[in-house]
């Protein structure tokens, strides 16, 4: 009885302590608590993913806003590499299958492309990935001209030019056919359904000419396939590995890229948990943390200079793509429970720019999702209509509310729509 008492006044002294110590603060809150910790919005980790933040006309990078703090940092992936797959992914399966990939005849292996998003460095690299792989990328200012050329059934186009591959001695010519920015009437970039459209309007006019189609994604490129090209038997590609679209390739879709958005999810949260904890970035990231997470070499890069952490990409054709179903599947390296005595729970803020985005919404999403329970994150996830930043920054009234921040923004040159709210 006595020991109770004691215990109890012990308490009662220790609460009385904290309470004064609380009065020195401003808001007087437990700083321990989720969300309400007295550090200011500008200091609070922040990590944009999936579009970088950068010049939409030039591709420069945007420095002040992957600088915003120290705790700062992009999440995404190897653009270039990823690209370079893609391209080398077509032609190769072209050469293959050159025996009956000229479905007419007129000795012109023709194509059309699908143009996500003109002013993205992501759809841009695509674009220019399977120009170069073909030979039909013209230059311009020093790089592979990515501009939509409409259509050029002619040949006549000066954006593109006509290609050739040559296979067992022989030289074909190869031909972007058409190619086009799937763009809404809204303004939605990457838009699946003005794909589908896209390719019922060229086959309409030259289908017979059309022996592949090329996407920048999975999302229109499923579009395009399920309103044509699989009826057709002719050859679709794409960029994601969305399952759909990995489904797909058992009923004909050419092949798709996973640019292994299962270790980008797990980046795009793991960066803020490392800050948060006050602990080293490169924890669970290079180095093993306490629960045994690591990620090895093969499936990032991280650019010091550039404050980002790139994916790496894998091509997914008819020979691997039993291995790449399920594609919200976590990492097995990384799929180890943080210990909340040292990682408890905090909130974070985190938008994807567009609620109808396929990949975003059925792939990314669902990996965050998996992964914000294994590292203590308690994730409010805003879903915006692809057009406009204040559908989305609307939303970001109260960041008071909490402890950090990622950001996937509409278009890539708007970080200080969302910086100059944190900055208030
Ligand atoms: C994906 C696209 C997606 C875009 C959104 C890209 O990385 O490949 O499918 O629409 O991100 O920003």
């Amino acid at each position: 009885m006595k020991k109770k008492l004691a215990l109890l006044t012990m308490a009662a002294v220790m609460a009385f302590s904290l309470a004064a110590c609380g009065s020195t603060t401003t808001d007087g809150g437990g700083a321990a608590d989720a969300g309400t910790s007295d550090v200011a919005n500008k200091d609070k980790p922040l990590v944009w993913f999936n579009r970088q933040p950068s010049n939409s006309s030039t591709g420069e990078l945007d420095m002040t806003a992957l600088n915003f703090n120290e705790d700062t940092y992009y999440v995404g992936f190897d653009a270039n590499q990823g690209a370079e797959l893609q391209g080398t992914m077509v032609r190769d399966y072209i050469e293959a299958n050159i025996d009956k990939i000229d479905r007419n005849g007129d000795g012109v292996i023709g194509y059309v492309l699908a143009i996500g998003d003109i002013g993205h460095n992501d759809s841009i690299a695509r674009t220019r990935g399977v120009r170069s792989a073909l030979g039909t990328g013209v230059e311009a200012g020093g790089n592979v001209n990515s501009d939509p050329i409409g259509t050029n059934t002619d040949g006549s186009a000066s954006a593109v030019q006509d290609g050739t591959i040559e296979v067992n001695g022989t030289t074909y010519t190869v031909r972007e056919l058409a190619s086009q920015e799937m763009k809404n009437s809204a303004g939605a970039t990457w838009d699946a359904a003005t794909a589908g459209n896209a390719i019922g309007t060229w086959s309409s006019s030259f289908g017979d000419q059309i022996d592949i189609v090329v996407s920048n994604n999975d999302g229109m490129g499923m579009s395009m396939f399920n309103a044509w090209s699989k009826d057709e038997g002719v050859p679709t590609f794409g960029y994601d590995a969305n399952a759909d679209a990995v489904a797909a390739i058992a009923e004909g879709y050419g092949g798709t890229i996973s640019q292994h958005a299962d270790v980008q999810a797990y980046l795009t949260l793991r960066v803020l948990r490392n800050a948060l904890d006050g602990v080293d970035v490169d924890t669970g990231i290079g180095t093993a943390d306490e629960a045994g997470n690591v990620l090895s070499e093969d499936v990032y890069v991280y650019n010091a200079d550039e404050r980002s952490y790139y994916a790496l990409n894998v091509a997914v054709t008819s020979e691997n793509y039993q291995d790449f179903t399920d594609s919200t599947k976590v990492y097995e390296p990384v799929s180890k429970q943080l210990d909340e005595s040292a990682s408890p729970v905090k909130k974070v803020w985190l938008n994807i720019y567009n609620a109808s985005d396929n990949f975003l919404s059925s792939t990314y999403q669902p990996l965050l999702e998996n992964y914000d329970d294994l590292l203590n994150l308690d994730v409010e996830y805003i879903g915006g209509d692809g057009q406009t930043e204040s559908n989305i920054t609307n939303r970001l009234g109260n960041p008071g509310q909490y402890d950090a921040f990622a950001i996937n923004m509409v278009k890539t040159d708007n970080a200080a729509s969302y910086t100059s709210i944190l900055s208030q």
